[in-house]
């Protein structure tokens, strides 16, 4: 089973979109293992966004991050990176597709519901920089059986 991070992202807070969002990856079968409310730091901020420090427009993305907290959210399933990856949908929310969390409910590049791990690898990453480890959860939900066959995980 793969771990990914989600942040729901100030624009879906100041639009009442934070139930939606988690229903979507609740209904999907993914398992809630971490979740809490944060406010990013501009150093965390830096170190998130590595890739785009230097473009022009970082500071916007910073502004809009800190608009109002986040809320940090660790879910685990088969393929849960690219499953919760999928999702989200594109970048830009208005060619994102239709179904999609950006898709049905994003019309901005910048201001796009959500953050989810792009890989395996940044996904262990990404969890490791917005959760300790005794805020992420080992259970073993009763409905694992009803969601994947006995040889899917
Ligand atoms: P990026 O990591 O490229 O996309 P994603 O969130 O889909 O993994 O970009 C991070 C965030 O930066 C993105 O969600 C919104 C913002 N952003 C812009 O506002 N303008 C841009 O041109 C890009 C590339 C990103």
């Amino acid at each position: 089973m793969q771990k990914t991070l989600v942040l729901i992202k100030p624009s879906a807070i100041q639009r009442s979109l934070v139930g939606e969002v988690v229903s979507r990856f609740e209904k999907k079968g993914l398992q809630i293992i971490g979740f809490k409310m944060m406010t990013l730091s501009d150093d965390l901020l830096k170190t998130h966004y590595a890739h785009l420090v230097e473009k022009p427009f970082f500071k916007r993305i910073k502004d809009s991050m800190q608009v109002t907290p986040v809320f940090a959210m660790a879910l685990k399933g088969v393929d849960a990176v690219e499953v919760v990856r999928k999702m989200s949908g594109t970048t830009n929310g208005r060619n994102a597709a239709p179904g999609t969390i950006r898709g049905d409910l994003s019309m901005s590049v910048q201001e796009n519901i959500v953050h989810t791990s792009d890989s395996p690898e940044n996904a262990a990453i990404e969890l490791d920089r917005f959760f300790n480890k005794d805020e992420i959860f080992e259970y073993e939900p009763l409905i694992f059986p009803h969601l994947y066959a006995n040889d899917e995980f």
